[in-house]
């Protein structure tokens, strides 16, 4: 059975496919290409529900938590700066959303368009760096101090996480970042 940091490291590298198209797009839309708005509705959805609900939610919920039972430290390195992270990281999504709406309503609103350029460009430097520090740093270290059994009731309460969201959901998910 995978463990429960396998499960996020396969996530991130989903979330990869989203994170490694953002400069591709922002970069036509700066060379003046029309705003995909059903691109853009898809990337935020999937950065809300694939990428915060069922992938952040599993971190901020049940593993920080976790790692703060076993003495890691809440704040500072290397959790209280992946929280930042996630923060920033939610406010680049929104800010994504407002100037797709923006430049739906209007196509020649160049603010939207440098906006929506800034925040695909903001989630292309913000994750990659975010995701090594978790796969190689965070991690590594959650293997080390969590015994079998609690990687194994983790990884359950994991799967209660996708459960809520709905297989189908995320299934739907996947294969829209697999498609871009
Ligand atoms: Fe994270
Ligand atoms: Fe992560």
């Amino acid at each position: 059975m995978p463990g429960p940091t396998e499960m996020l490291e396969a996530e991130h590298r989903i979330i990869a496919l989203i994170v490694g198209a953002a400069p591709v797009l922002a970069s036509r839309l700066e060379e003046g290409a029309p705003a995909d708005n059903a691109l853009m509705t898809g990337i935020v959805e999937f950065m809300r529900v694939y990428a915060d609900q069922c992938h952040h939610g599993k971190e901020e919920e049940l593993l920080f938590p976790v790692l703060g039972e076993k003495g890691v430290p809440m704040h500072g390195c290397p959790i209280g700066g992946l929280i930042s992270e996630h923060i920033r990281g939610r406010a680049l999504v929104k800010g994504l959303e407002e100037a797709a709406a923006a430049m739906q309503k209007n196509e020649a609103d160049t603010a939207a368009r440098k906006q929506l350029v800034a925040n695909l460009r903001g989630i292309a430097e913000l994750y990659p760096g975010h995701i090594w520090r978790e796969d190689y740093m965070l991690f590594p270290m959650t293997d080390k101090i969590l015994s079998e059994e609690e990687q194994v009731s983790l990884y359950e309460a994991f799967q209660q996480v996708d459960k809520r969201i709905g297989h189908q959901v995320i299934d739907r998910l996947v294969a829209f970042a697999k498609s871009i």
